[in-house]
């Protein structure tokens, strides 16, 4: 039986799941880590926390599963984007990484685009520089830590630094390396141009596969740890979005996911290269070879919800714990409660920024028309709210694009909520539709190696093998109108709070260097 191992790195943890040819989870396993704040708007993470989850998960989903793992034919990769990883020259870590919804590098932006040109920079990496990315993570810290700058050798994302450590190889994949800023998304190779620019040793770069090749084998020692085969062959994988796609089927053109992870994100196919010239979306290298895809991302869509629950819903923790269920679906029964609208209260999700579509590390989350009539379960379904009219304003762009969303398939923790799926379909106008397996990119990731063993074809031979639409929703009319009184508010509001975020990231900026 030629079973395949996914693993995705994720932000509040690590899941590793072993599939059988057609899909189907044995078993799977996750460990979280924690999530380092040192500063408002930084966020960096342990690469050897990552590595911890990674040898646990896989050897919890080998001892549950129960099978001999040399019918094991290949594993692979996915994972959060952007993360920055420096190795010295003997590969060890030199700092924690600086993850992807740090916002501490706006400076460093501008430098980019002073010393690239933003319109050549958008042909290159076909988009403008961002704060998420990881170039401007790497300036920033030859910037204010030279020291580690100089020591470094090696710069991998945070999926690559586990594949180091599984096969000893430094090396990457098309897909998350357009997170870099570093690639020629058209030509899908590192450009020497951006790199010379910004005086970054292209040396520094791994090696660039396409997702779907087989990038090193496990090493003995891996081997040891993990429980795996020695020799397993570890394909590219893919980034978590791009991976994600693959696991729900996004492979071509017409369907568009939807996926509520701590971030939220809208993904769209697309044969040829298409870049927004506002540079509100991103553009980046897809997991099937000569694609591309268009992504909108919500820097806090899952991670709002969590807040949520972690600051203001102690009861529900207490009683999820008393009946032995999630305290998500006792939150999701508070939402269900209130009315669509939620009275007028209104949530902008930006607790890390905002990406989609307004590029701006300064802006700040914010509850508006609240009134004394309003109750907790208005603001878990405002919280709700806010990020499902932030991924509507993702769609819009690439509706706007000419790209066909005629169909959207929910994904990510969030999709587990019939509610917010709902909410989906109603602000977004169109069928949503779940999938039969929850396990997005990390199936993604197990496909792509499925593909490198020569299991599948293609990519989309892959998904028509493996990915199971589950059930859908149709569009509610009465809430639908609701929503679309209340949207144009929603999108008001950040024009009319930017002078004020601007002001305050500047007080914070000045109350820091007192
Ligand atoms: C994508 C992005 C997030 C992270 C974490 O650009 O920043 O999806 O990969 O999930």
């Amino acid at each position: 039986m030629g079973y395949l191992v996914g693993v995705d790195l994720g932000t509040s943890g690590t899941k590793t799941v072993l599939f059988d040819p057609a899909g189907r989870a044995l078993a799977g396993a996750t460990a979280e880590y924690p999530l380092y704040q040192p500063e408002i708007g930084w966020a960096e993470q342990d690469p050897d926390d990552w590595w911890r989850a990674v040898r646990e998960t896989i050897a919890a989903v080998i001892k549950k599963s129960g099978i001999n793992t040399r019918d094991i034919r290949a594993m692979g990769l996915s994972g959060q984007m952007h993360g920055l990883v420096l190795l010295d020259r003997d590969g060890a870590v030199l700092r924690r990484s600086i993850i992807w919804c740090d916002q501490r590098t706006g400076l460093e932006c501008d430098q980019i685009h002073e010393r690239v040109g933003r319109e050549r920079l958008i042909q290159i990496t076909a988009n403008p520089a961002l704060t998420g990315f990881t170039a401007s993570k790497l300036l920033w810290v030859r910037n204010h830590e030279p020291g580690i700058f100089e020591r470094t050798a090696k710069v991998l994302l945070p999926k690559d630094y586990i594949r180091y450590r599984l096969t000893g190889e430094y090396a990457t994949e098309v897909s998350d390396a357009s997170g870099t800023q570093f690639l020629d998304v058209p030509r899908r190779t590192w450009s020497a141009e951006v790199l010379d620019r910004l005086g970054i040793p292209a040396d520094w770069m791994p090696a660039v596969y396409e997702s779907y090749e087989i990038s090193g084998q496990l090493t003995r020692q891996a081997a040891a740890l993990t429980g795996l085969p020695e020799g397993l062959p570890v394909a590219g994988g893919g980034g978590d979005q791009a991976a994600g796609a693959v696991g729900n089927g996004i492979v071509r053109t017409g369907v568009v996911s939807s996926t509520i992870g701590t971030s939220g994100v809208v993904f769209a196919h697309t044969d040829s290269v298409r870049i927004d010239p506002g540079g509100r979306v991103h553009t980046f290298c897809h997991a099937v070879p000569g694609c591309w895809h268009i992504m909108g991302v919500t820097q806090g869509a899952g991670l709002s919800y969590r807040w949520f629950r972690d600051e203001f819903c102690a009861v529900e923790q207490v009683m999820a714990r008393r009946l032995g269920v999630d305290p998500y679906e006792l939150m999701g029964e508070q939402a269900r409660s209130a009315q669509p609208g939620c009275g007028g209260l209104i949530y902008l999700p930006y607790l890390m920024g905002e990406r989609t579509p307004h590029l701006d590390p300064a802006a700040k989350g914010v509850f508006f028309g609240l009134s004394a009539r309003h109750t907790r379960a208005d603001m878990i379904r405002a919280v709700m709210e806010g990020v499902t009219y932030s991924l509507l304003d993702a769609l819009c762009i690439i509706r706007e694009m000419g790209v066909d969303a005629s169909e959207v398939r929910a994904s990510g923790g969030g999709a587990r909520s019939p509610l917010w799926r709902q909410m989906q379909a109603d602000m977004f106008g169109t069928r949503v539709c779940a999938l039969e397996s929850g396990e997005g990119p990390a199936l993604g990731a197990a496909l792509l190696a499925g593909v490198g063993a020569g299991i599948y074809g293609s990519v989309p031979e892959a998904c028509d093998a493996a990915v199971r639409p589950g059930e859908s929703v149709q569009p509610d009319e009465r809430s639908a109108r609701v929503y679309r009184r209340l949207y144009p508010i929603y999108r008001g509001l950040y024009a009319q709070l930017k002078p004020s975020y601007d002001r305050l990231a500047e007080t914070l900026e000045a109350l820091r260097e007192e």
